[in-house]
């Protein structure tokens, strides 16, 4: 049996493939290449040393992604297809809540037609909001997002809440991601954004390979030990061995489940700044701006329950995924 992977192309994804195959499980991969690139799946494949079965559909094509099923016995889903950036979602919030969400519905009515009905979710910190304390478990109530790409996973949640309530023949696990950093080891996979990064270490290789002359850091002024806002930056690795612990959870039937993956530690944007000059001699430029809207001060997680229910805590440090992140970079200055 197979587990099908929307989104595999991608940043997270590329990496689960990789995990999920070295734990021995089939995988079959489904992107519409709208932020990833084909190759990346060709290095999965020369990291593995196996063909990975891949799929150019669009989730929102009910008639393709049937044909997937029809064709691939598959037993489970992890889904990660999904547009991601923040602040595009500001702009086009009809293309974010459709891509998204009707995306999520197609293929949630089609997994019902050939009973499928274990799935596992990509879901974010985002949907704490400002957290209402720290570190966050997952009794913290869920906030109000300050974006539609934010909302998108916090109705996503709802919509998989509802369908597993009304027919508990599924098992639903909802996985709230804080920030993944860093690349896979060889070099071969990693961050690959289109155009100008939104994101902090996308950003910080960038500055560090010479395609941007400076950092900006948003706001020095937050209540934080340096002022700068503080995240949890957890390996994209680690991330990517959470999941192949809920496809094991997934055999005792849990039903619906909630789990945070982070690493419990809060870094600042100085100490990212830091580390990474430490762990690569690079000098990263920076200067102070406005605090960006949207964002908040400090959010980082209490991960104590994937701990305890999934068996499974990030091991790699800040140092290791400065070093995985910019060997990815160094490596492929233009991306893939
Ligand atoms: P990514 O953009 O690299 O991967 C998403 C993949 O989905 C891409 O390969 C894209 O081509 C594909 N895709 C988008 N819409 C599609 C559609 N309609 N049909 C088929 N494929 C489609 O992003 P990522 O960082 O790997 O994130 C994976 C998931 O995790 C996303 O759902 C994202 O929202 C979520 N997430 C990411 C972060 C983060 O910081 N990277 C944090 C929390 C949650
Ligand atoms: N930052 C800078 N300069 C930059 C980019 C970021 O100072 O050029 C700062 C931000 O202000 C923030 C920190 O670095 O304090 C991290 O910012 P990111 O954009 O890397 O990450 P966010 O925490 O803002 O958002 C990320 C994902 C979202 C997800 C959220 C919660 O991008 O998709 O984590 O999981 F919703």
């Amino acid at each position: 049996m197979s587990i099908l992977v929307t989104g595999g192309a991608g940043f997270i994804g590329s990496h689960t493939v990789v995990e999920l195959v070295n734990a021995g499980h089939e995988v079959v991969v489904v992107d519409n290449l709208v932020n990833a690139s084909e190759k990346s799946l060709e290095r999965v494949e020369q990291i593995v040393g196996k063909k990975i079965t891949f799929y150019k559909v669009d989730i929102q094509d009910r008639e393709a992604l049937n044909e997937v099923f029809e064709k691939e016995k598959i037993d489970s889903c992890i889904h990660f297809a999904g547009l991601k950036a923040v602040g595009e979602s500001v702009v086009k919030p009809l293309e974010y809540y459709t891509n998204n969400i009707s995306g999520t519905l197609v293929l949630l009515d089609v997994m019902r037609k050939h009973n499928v009905k274990n799935i596992v979710f990509s879901s974010s910190a985002t949907v704490y909001g400002n957290p209402a304390f720290i570190p966050i478990t997952e009794e913290c109530p869920k906030g109000q997002c300050t974006n539609p790409y934010g909302w998108t996973k916090s109705m996503l949640e709802q919509i998989l809440s509802d369908v597993w309530f009304a027919d508990k023949e599924w098992n639903v696990i909802l996985l709230r991601y804080f920030n993944p950093i860093g690349a896979h080891e060889s070099g071969l996979i990693g961050e690959n954004p289109n155009g100008i990064p939104n994101n902090l270490m996308p950003y910080i290789t960038q500055v560090a390979v010479g395609k941007l002359k400076q950092l900006s850091v948003f706001g020095d002024d937050y209540d934080t030990p340096d002022g700068t806002g503080v995240r949890d930056y957890i390996h994209v690795v680690d991330l990517a061995v959470g999941h192949v612990r809920a496809m094991e959870k997934m055999k005792e039937n849990p039903g619906l489940k909630i789990y945070n993956l982070g690493t419990g530690k809060g870094s600042s944007v100085l100490d990212i700044v830091k580390n990474f000059e430490a762990a690569t001699g690079v000098k990263i430029p920076y200067v102070i701006k406005e605090r960006r809207a949207g964002d908040i001060a400090t959010c980082y997680a209490d991960a104590s329950l994937a701990e305890k229910e999934l068996h499974w805590k990030a091991e790699r440090d800040l140092k290791k995924m400065c070093e995985d992140s910019w060997r990815f970079q160094k490596n492929n200055p233009n991306g893939y």
